[in-house]
């Protein structure tokens, strides 16, 4: 029987921040994760850095590779109607900017920087199951290389993703759910190419929407809105090079450069929050707990908010047992869950082209678009939760 004070389920983004915030608080814990550590860095997921999660990896001695190698942009461009609009997101929020790194990349500094300090992980773990979080004591078993093992900690951290064994394994009628499934999904690629825009272009298009996006500067990244199953072998190369183009075309003859497509997936798109994130002494954090549709760029943001709230909480309690803080983590991590919900939320409304839209529905989402290209104050308000709003 192992023992350690907690028990961290997934090396992902949660569950690394989480193990590495916490090893420099002097507590100690032990990650169990389902599949190889290449697996989970070489996962082609987001690449926006609120400017909070960049302060906190900086001020927890891991941002330098993401200092160096991070592209910091200022500005994102709105594209419909066939006009260009930049925001401007430093000026709006007071200098803010965002990073562009990607998610295998800060998963990567993360476990490099916590194995260093003496971290214990396992990886490609699997039968995991979580056990007694109504107890002081609870309990994780796990397989590892063939061995059983019995982890006994004070508390289990649910960082498994949103198809993860903790969530699951809660009692009928512990959680209300909160869902909208969204009517459309994205078709991503990545392609070896220069990007064709210094900054992410956000375009709304009568055939749908389109992101410009990119990983590194012979790197980009690109998405079309698509049906929620797009099947894929229904897109070769060069149909999704010439939709890209249609959608994210500015009218001043700028033109999209093209290169092999390295990789591409269809995603589907939900809102999603289980509430309470706490139960007994099991905390949820993350995927585990909440799914944002990506426009907004937060679901790795929002993972590392919670796991910043609940290593201060998991601190104060191992320091002298107060517990207020482990009291009150489910709250407090579900006031900046609902605000970036509801930012999810509305930038996916505002760019989508919804089939079932009425033309009055058409119109109100054009003037949408058109206040916020024309209105500081509407600008300021996507700047402000775009670059991240303030951590509590
Ligand atoms: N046992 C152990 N590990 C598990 C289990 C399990 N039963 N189920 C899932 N995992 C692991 C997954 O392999 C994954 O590495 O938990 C990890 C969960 O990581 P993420 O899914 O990345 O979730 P999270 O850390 O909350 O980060 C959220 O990741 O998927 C993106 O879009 C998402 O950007 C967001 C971010
Ligand atoms: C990405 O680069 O993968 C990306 C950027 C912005 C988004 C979503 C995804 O809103």
């Amino acid at each position: 029987m192992m023992r350690t004070q907690v028990g961290i389920v997934g090396a992902g983004p949660a569950g690394m921040m989480l193990a590495h915030l916490l090893g420099r608080e002097g507590v100690e814990s032990v990650v169990v994760e389902a599949r190889s550590r290449e697996y989970v860095q070489e996962r082609v997921r987001a690449g926006v850095l609120e400017q909070g999660t960049c302060d906190l990896l900086e001020a927890s001695g891991v941002g330098a590779r993401m200092r160096r190698e991070g592209l910091v942009h200022r500005g994102i461009e709105l594209r419909f109607a066939g006009a260009r609009h930049r925001i401007d997101l430093s000026g709006l929020t007071g200098g803010g900017t965002i990073t562009i790194y990607p998610q295998g990349e800060v998963v990567k500094d993360l476990t490099d920087a916590h194995l260093a300090a003496g971290g214990q992980i396992y990886f490609s773990a699997d039968e995991v199951s979580v056990h007694d979080f109504d107890r002081a004591s609870p309990l994780i078993r796990f397989r590892a290389a063939g061995t059983p093992h019995e982890l006994r900690c004070d508390f289990i951290a649910g960082c498994d993703g949103f198809h993860g064994v903790c969530r699951a394994s809660l009692p009928v009628g512990a959680l209300t759910l909160y869902e909208r499934i969204y009517p459309f999904g994205w078709l991503g690629i990545l392609a070896a190419v220069a990007p064709s825009s210094d900054e992410l272009i956000y375009a709304h298009h009568a055939r749908g929407f389109a992101l410009h996006s990119m990983r590194s500067p012979v790197l980009t990244r690109l998405y079309l809105q698509c049906a929620p199953e797009e099947p894929l072998d229904a897109w070769s190369d060069a149909r999704i090079w010439d939709e890209l183009e249609t959608r994210l075309a500015s009218g001043d003859g700028g033109s999209l450069k093209r290169g092999p497509i390295v990789q591409k997936g269809v995603t589907g798109m939900r809102s999603f929050v289980a509430e309470p994130m706490r139960h007994g002494r099991l905390l949820l954090a993350g995927d585990a707990a909440h799914i944002v549709p990506p426009t907004g760029a937060k679901g790795l943001n929002l993972a590392v908010a919670d796991v910043r709230v609940m290593a201060r909480a998991i601190a104060a309690f191992a320091r002298n047992g107060d517990s207020e803080l482990i009291d009150r983590y489910s709250a407090t991590c579900l006031r900046r869950v609902w605000q970036v919900q509801r930012f999810a939320w509305w930038m996916t409304a505002m760019l989508h082209r919804f089939e079932d839209a009425s033309p009055f529905d058409y119109r109100r989402q054009m003037a949408e678009l058109e206040y916020v290209a024309s209105s500081r104050a509407a600008a300021q308000s996507l700047a402000e939760n775009y670059v991240g709003l303030p951590f509590e």
